[in-house]
């Protein structure tokens, strides 16, 4: 485990965009924590619609409007593990919806441990109200003049249905 008396996270995703279900995981994550890296993949989609600048300005936005305490918001290149060595984190954080997300989630666990058994994973279970929610299926109500309301954080709903609109 990390010598770092601070207990320091990173909640690593592609966030595209960021939904209620990442912000129930969040404020978990922030009550558990002493500071919690929300990290965003960079290069991880072939074709995101919100750039990682976007998605970083977009999350750090709703992190300044509501005021949440202890989270740096970043982005990461290359390995998740090294990514969260590299800001002194001994955990990462990941949200786990129904049985959809276990075999993937099971998956990079084991290769994470694989690569740095000195980095742990810990899950936090979705609320069974955001237990169907989806970047993805944010993105296509959204594209289609849908309403996002109560899909997306309210701080940041209007940024991301005006620019899904466009895209
Ligand atoms: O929100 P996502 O797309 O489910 O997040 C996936 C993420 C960022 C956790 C995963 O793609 C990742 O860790 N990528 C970094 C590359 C890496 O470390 N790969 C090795 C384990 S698969």
């Amino acid at each position: 485990m990390s010598e770092n008396p601070m207990r320091v996270c990173v909640y690593p995703g592609s966030f595209d965009p960021f939904t209620v279900g990442h912000h129930d995981v969040l404020e978990h994550a922030v009550a558990m924590f002493d500071l919690v890296y929300v990290s965003v993949l960079n290069n991880g989609m072939k074709h995101p619609v919100f750039s990682v600048d976007e998605r970083v300005d977009m999350i750090q936005r709703m992190v300044d409007l509501e005021g949440i305490q202890k989270v740096v918001v970043s982005h990461f290149d290359g390995l998740l593990v090294e990514y969260a060595r590299s800001v002194g984190a001994s955990c990462i954080i990941r949200g786990l919806r129904a049985t959809m997300d276990f075999e993937y989630e099971f998956q990079i666990n084991a290769l994470n441990r694989h690569l740095a058994p000195d980095v742990d994973t810990v899950y936090f279970m979705a609320s069974p109200e955001h237990s169907f929610l989806s970047s993805s299926a944010i993105r296509e109500i959204g594209v289609l003049g849908g309403s996002i309301q109560g899909l997306v954080p309210e701080s940041i709903e209007n940024i991301i249905a005006e620019r899904l609109r466009k895209s």
